[in-house]
């Protein structure tokens, strides 16, 4: 049971649907979707599914509903055992009464293409899958996953996620939703083309090992994202929507070469948009009423916060007091991270990049671990 919390009541699944819709479909926007624990946690044992519930669950089914293609990286794939991206029934009967395709389309993110072509997540695909390479990966791995998927190469000697994301919307994907993991997250938002992030907060203490719902390059620009809403659950579970505006604003160069139109506001503007977003007005996003209720904390809560300014000031920046904090995390600093986790993009991920989760190791049996929606067994 979801509910809004502002208007103190559960969401029916319109609603619910209604909350996460955008108007127009046309426009591009990349959306993340990810569930972490309080204290931050991508995985427990390994794999994402200690973090969820039945609800998140279905927002996961929900939110593939919505969207044109899911974007997944290769570590995610493989640590987590995806199966055929195929909805249940009422979702893919929701699809066709809007003039969709039964099932979104799976795209994987690889540049080494370590991915089997007889993996059931190309051979049960019920839609032709897609591999986003580049043109140094493996001509023969290029070949064989060719005969069971859609190859886009983009980018010579690592994966262009801009012209990727490009290729998509040329291919009338527009709304793209990304589920995963933390390095393709951490790349998405080097390149600025994350346009909006729904966030399961799990009620869940996961304890230190487990990383971030983001990896990569350290040197990656903190980018401001207001809150579109917050619903939760009875049990604790938090589902933050955070997006920026894709509408009536230019798009900056690179977006507007990948065909998008989904412009960051120059720092300053972004609460002036939040309260429109509040309003309902960010993105075009379908933003009904019980969801704008939440509309009143999105202004005070993003007034001042975003901006341009960083919130909550990082560790050991606080009014410059020092206390020690991780160099590495501030400033950019080396401290002895994890080989591949800290500082610099590890592509290709070392094994064990999935937290110590063997990548080959079947779904389920990874450090003990579940996965959220194996077998695209979510509806
Ligand atoms: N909590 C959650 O919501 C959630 C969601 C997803 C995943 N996860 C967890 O996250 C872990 C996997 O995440 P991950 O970070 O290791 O893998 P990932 O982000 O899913 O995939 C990274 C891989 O994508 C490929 N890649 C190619 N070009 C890239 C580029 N430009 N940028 C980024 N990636 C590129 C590389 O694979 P090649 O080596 O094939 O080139 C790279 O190793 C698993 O433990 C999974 O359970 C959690």
């Amino acid at each position: 049971m979801i509910r809004d919390r502002a208007a103190g009541r559960e969401l029916t699944e319109d609603e619910l649907i209604a909350a996460y819709a955008v108007e127009d479909r046309s426009v591009p926007r990349l959306r993340a979707n990810f569930v972490t624990s309080l204290d931050g946690a991508v995985t427990v044992k390994g794999l994402s599914g200690g973090l969820s519930s039945k609800d998140d669950q279905n927002m996961l089914g929900r939110l593939r509903m919505l969207a044109d293609v899911v974007l997944v990286g290769a570590g995610t794939l493989r640590a987590e055992g995806y199966g055929g991206l195929r909805l249940g029934s009422k979702r893919r009967a929701w699809r066709v009464e809007h003039g969709l395709p039964e099932n979104p389309t799976l795209a994987a993110v690889s540049a080494r293409l370590d991915l089997p072509a007889d993996s059931p997540v190309f051979a049960e695909a019920p839609t032709r899958a897609i591999v986003i390479t580049c043109a140094a990966s493996p001509a023969d791995q290029r070949a064989a996953l060719a005969e069971v998927a859609d190859v886009l190469v983009c980018g010579e000697d690592a994966v262009d996620l801009t012209a990727a994301v490009g290729a998509l919307v040329e291919r009338g994907l527009t709304q793209i939703l990304c589920e995963g993991g933390p390095h393709l997250l951490g790349s998405l938002t080097d390149a600025d083309l994350v346009d909006e992030l729904c966030l399961t907060v799990s009620p869940l203490l996961a304890g230190p090992g487990a990383r971030r719902i983001t990896d990569g390059l350290a040197s990656t620009e903190a980018r401001p994202l207001p809150l579109l809403h917050i619903l939760s659950t009875d049990e604790g579970f938090l589902f933050l929507r955070h997006g920026r505006p894709s509408h009536g604003t230019t798009p900056p160069a690179p977006a507007r070469e990948a065909g998008r139109a989904a412009p960051l506001d120059p720092a300053g503007e972004e609460g002036a948009d939040v309260s429109a977003a509040a309003a309902g007005e960010v993105g075009g996003a379908a933003f009904p009423a019980p969801v704008g209720e939440v509309g009143a904390d999105v202004s005070a809560a993003a007034a001042g916060e975003v901006g341009g300014a960083a919130f909550p000031a990082p560790v050991g920046e606080v009014g410059g007091a020092a206390f020690p904090a991780p160099a590495g995390e501030v400033g950019g600093a080396a401290f002895p991270a994890p080989a591949g986790e800290v500082g610099g993009a590890a592509f290709p991920a070392p094994a064990g990049e999935a937290g110590g989760a063997a990548s080959a190791a079947p779904a389920g049996e990874v450090g003990g671990g579940v996965s959220r929606a194996p077998e695209g067994g979510v509806d």
